[in-house]
């Protein structure tokens, strides 16, 4: 499988028809584990096209009069901002509700809440702290459900990166992406998506620190099929080393904030900061999920320097987040 195969002449764009004809056969978005490379790759490229489109002012209203329910138990501004403004470029409408203002928040159970939101809308996008509550929206409704960041995983997120590493390097196969920090959600995402698309993958944590290790045997599985490497080390020099991608994230995720003294200590020797960015290559670059901690998990001059590819990846949510509602929700 080429990623070549899916770009076309941007002239001859036809999206609707792109749309109509895809073979993409996905119903949700819960984990890249679930989607193919060749997936993924659908989902990359008509997120690069729509781009395009949105840059040149084409409209390109592929969900008109669909209705899109986006529940959030957890804080958010580029999630939400980059599905509701995603949601109405498609010609939709978003219909932002918080799990403390509806019947969830009550003790209404995710089954019922599935159930009943079906009935009104065609998608669900959730942000919130089980990765098997999104799991049981979707058994339980009969409309796509969308993972907007669980504790255990970041589908949407990872999706951003993998198209801003791919704009910044042409390709992923044969490049190395170091991951320092937490082994988290964001750190899982990545491992998924790094292994599927034939990317070498390093994590730099501390002990006691480590990815999940169910997702890491995926990854690994995973990685193994594509040619490509993983590795888990406490070393935060040896997983930075020659990468062409440093990516770290919050040392204290949402829902963790009473860590916080704690995790500061455990993380200190893992910090971005020019140091270790120097034992990348020389024309590495830096991502960031933002949002971030200037001086804890990054230095100033690193996520504001020149290598840093930041508020590109987060314009990227928008456009990847509208392939992925375009691709579910025909
Ligand atoms: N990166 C990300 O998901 O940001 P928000 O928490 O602001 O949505
Ligand atoms: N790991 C972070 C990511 C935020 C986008 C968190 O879960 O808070």
């Amino acid at each position: 499988m080429q990623f070549s195969q899916y770009q076309d002449n941007e002239g001859s764009l036809d999206l609707y028809n792109y749309q109509a004809k895809s073979p993409f056969s996905q119903k949700h978005l819960l984990s890249l584990q679930d989607y193919s490379s060749d997936e993924i790759c659908q989902v990359l490229s008509l997120g690069l096209k729509l781009k395009n489109q949105q840059r040149n002012r084409i409209p390109h209203k592929l969900l008109e009069g669909k209705i899109l329910a986006m529940i959030f138990a957890k804080s958010s501004t580029r999630t939400r901002v980059s599905f509701e403004v995603g949601m109405t470029q498609l010609g939709g409408t978003p219909l932002f509700l918080s799990s403390s203002d509806i019947q969830l928040g009550r003790g209404e159970t995710i089954a019922d809440t599935a159930r009943v939101l079906s009935r009104y809308v065609d998608g669900i996008m959730i942000r919130t702290y089980k990765q098997s509550d999104v799991e049981e929206l979707a058994k339980h409704g009969s409309v796509p459900v969308i993972n907007a960041l669980t504790d255990l995983l970041h589908p949407c997120q990872a999706l951003a990166d993998m198209m801003t590493i791919y704009e910044a390097k042409g390709d992923w196969k044969g490049k190395k992406l170091a991951f320092l920090g937490d082994g988290n959600n964001m750190a899982h995402s990545l491992m998924i998506a790094c292994s599927k698309l034939g990317m070498d993958f390093s994590i730099g944590c501390p002990e006691g620190y480590e990815p999940d290790e169910e997702i890491t045997a995926m990854a690994k599985q995973n990685a193994l099929s594509r040619g490509s490497s993983l590795e888990i080390t406490h070393n935060p020099e040896k997983a930075a080393e020659k990468a062409d991608v440093v990516y770290t994230d919050v040392w204290s995720s949402m829902g963790q904030e009473s860590e916080s003294e704690e995790r500061k200590k455990a993380f200190a020797p893992y910090q971005v900061n020019s140091s270790l960015f120097a034992l990348a290559k020389s024309d590495a670059i830096f991502l960031h999920c933002l949002p971030a901690q200037r001086g804890e998990e990054v230095t100033a001059d690193i996520i504001d320097g020149p290598h840093s590819l930041v508020f590109d990846q987060a314009e990227n949510r928008l456009h990847v987040q509208k392939a992925v509602l375009a691709l579910l929700m025909k």
